[in-house]
């Protein structure tokens, strides 16, 4: 069995489309969600789906010897990030080579690096009045968005569509890809 770790900081919509995905699955499972916030919808989701989800804080996520006690125990195959907004040390980087995906609500590398999540990449690519925009699912390397690219797909925008029309595009895009990606990247990964 490939288990699936996913973290997670925000409402966990792709968390549960990935859940959703994997129910029933011969080989792949999600069996642990992680995350940086108490108060995360993502947690209700791991409850109504019977997960195991823990919340961790700095002093957790900057102990190699406890997060990587807390994977070991989950047995985890693949790490998946899913709006986990800390970027992630080097330790799991090298404990988890090739290991760790993410979901970045544009095409990188444009719209990329610090301060680029949510609505404020939405809202660049609207003032820049950009034709595009898309997904980018891609390797977690120590430089976080320059991992090596898994997929990208793309949406067309109208001159009228407005950051939460472009959000809603882009998310449609992440709940439709990010889940396949992560069955394909699973299998490569046994
Ligand atoms: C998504 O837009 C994803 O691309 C980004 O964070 C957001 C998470 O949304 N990494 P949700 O919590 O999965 O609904």
């Amino acid at each position: 069995m490939i288990n699936l770790t996913i973290f997670a900081s925000g409402g966990g919509s792709n968390a549960e489309a990935i859940i959703q995905h994997f129910n029933n699955h011969p080989t792949i499972q999600v069996n642990l969600i992680i995350s940086n916030k108490t108060t995360a919808g993502v947690l209700d989701r791991a409850d109504r789906h019977q997960i195991k989800k823990r919340v961790i804080d700095r002093t957790d996520f900057n102990d190699p010897k406890k997060m990587l006690g807390y994977l070991k125990e989950t047995e985890t195959g693949l790490i998946v990030l899913a709006g986990f907004l800390w970027l992630i040390p080097a330790y799991l980087v090298e404990a988890f080579p090739n290991k760790i995906i993410n979901i970045h609500p544009a095409l990188l590398p444009k719209y990329g690096g610090k301060g680029m999540y949510g609505q404020h990449i939405h809202r660049a690519v609207f003032e820049n009045k950009e034709r595009e925009s898309g997904i980018t699912i891609h390797y977690v390397n120590p430089k976080y968005d320059e991992g090596n690219i898994i997929l990208q797909a793309r949406c067309p925008l109208q001159p009228d569509d407005s950051p939460e029309v472009i959000g809603r595009k882009v998310l449609a895009l992440e709940h439709r890809f990010y889940p396949v990606t992560v069955e394909m990247v699973a299998i490569q990964s046994e």
